[in-house]
């Protein structure tokens, strides 16, 4: 049984994504991270295209969509009844992979913390701790199997406290299709810390290794990220890290039978 945090709609979110990835994985006009199946760019298709999306998943969005392209796209989903819903993506190519460098070259992390990778022998509990620490600061995280190395090629990380405690968390992952003029780029996120351990740069520590993992691994060269206008942190984080807001948004909606007035993630 796979390990799928959120509420009862979260997961059936991801879970119907994950069904439609498995149909439909190999057109590339279309985005998965392990979360939610988008679409890329900008088409005179891409309004009603978004549209079934989401009433197919309760969630989705166009990507890489030229801000300018987004009132049209918005205005189409709310006339469908759902709840449109956008991003401002945040984008470094180079300016990524040497603000990375650069921090992980400036950087002594607090005594006695771990920066670990999960792979396919990471623990049920370790799983649990990621999901739930992540869930608790209001990030969806991708599934248990996608963290395990199923799906869509990438690197999710931790870090792990002396006692045990999960206390940040985040990842990246080849989201887009290697036909796809976004094919070296990575979706990038998810970053999570708890609480208690903000503002001692363990999401710099966790987000600067998973993109220069990703470049090397998989030759990504660019790296996004969906963050909300009013997410300070997340915005401040970004830029430390390379990664600008840029002239693109994630445009779309949640389908409020699906998923009520609740928000997919962060
Ligand atoms: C965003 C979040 C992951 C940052 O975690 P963190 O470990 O405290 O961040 P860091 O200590 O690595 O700080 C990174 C940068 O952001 C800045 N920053 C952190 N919190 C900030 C805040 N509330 N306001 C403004 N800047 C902030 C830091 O000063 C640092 O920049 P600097 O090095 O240029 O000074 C954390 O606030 C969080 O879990 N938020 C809720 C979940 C979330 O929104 N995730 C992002 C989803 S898009």
């Amino acid at each position: 049984m796979d390990i799928i945090y959120g509420s009862p709609a979260q997961v059936g979110i991801v879970q119907r994504a994950a069904a439609l990835h498995r149909l439909i994985g190999d057109d590339p006009r279309f985005t998965y991270q392990g979360r939610t199946v988008s679409l890329v760019g900008e088409t005179p298709e891409a309004a009603g295209i978004v549209t079934d999306l989401v009433r197919l998943q309760g969630y989705s969005s166009v990507q890489f969509l030229p801000r300018a392209a987004s009132a049209r796209i918005q205005a189409h989903l709310a006339q469908a009844g759902l709840n449109p819903v956008e991003w401002e993506q945040f984008w470094g190519q180079d300016s990524a992979l040497e603000a990375a460098r650069d921090f992980l070259a400036g950087y002594s992390p607090p005594d006695g913390l771990e920066l670990c990778e999960t792979d396919a022998d990471t623990d049920d509990d370790t799983i649990h701790r990621i999901c739930a620490m992540s869930q608790d600061q209001g990030v969806l995280t991708v599934p248990g199997s996608v963290m395990r190395g199923a799906g869509p090629r990438g690197v999710m990380m931790y870090v792990r406290a002396p006692d045990g405690a999960v206390v940040a968390a985040g990842g990246g992952y080849m989201s887009y299709h290697p036909d796809s003029v976004r094919a070296t780029e990575a979706f990038w996120g998810m970053l999570a810390t708890a609480p208690d351990w903000r503002g001692k740069r363990l999401a710099c520590w966790v987000g600067a290794t998973v993109i220069l993992r990703l470049a090397e691994r998989y030759g990504a060269r660019g790296f996004s990220s969906g963050v909300k206008a009013d997410n300070a942190a997340s915005q401040a984080m970004c830029t430390r890290l390379g990664l600008i807001q840029s002239e693109f948004v994630y445009s779309g909606a949640t389908d409020p039978a699906m998923l009520g007035d609740g928000p997919i993630t962060r």
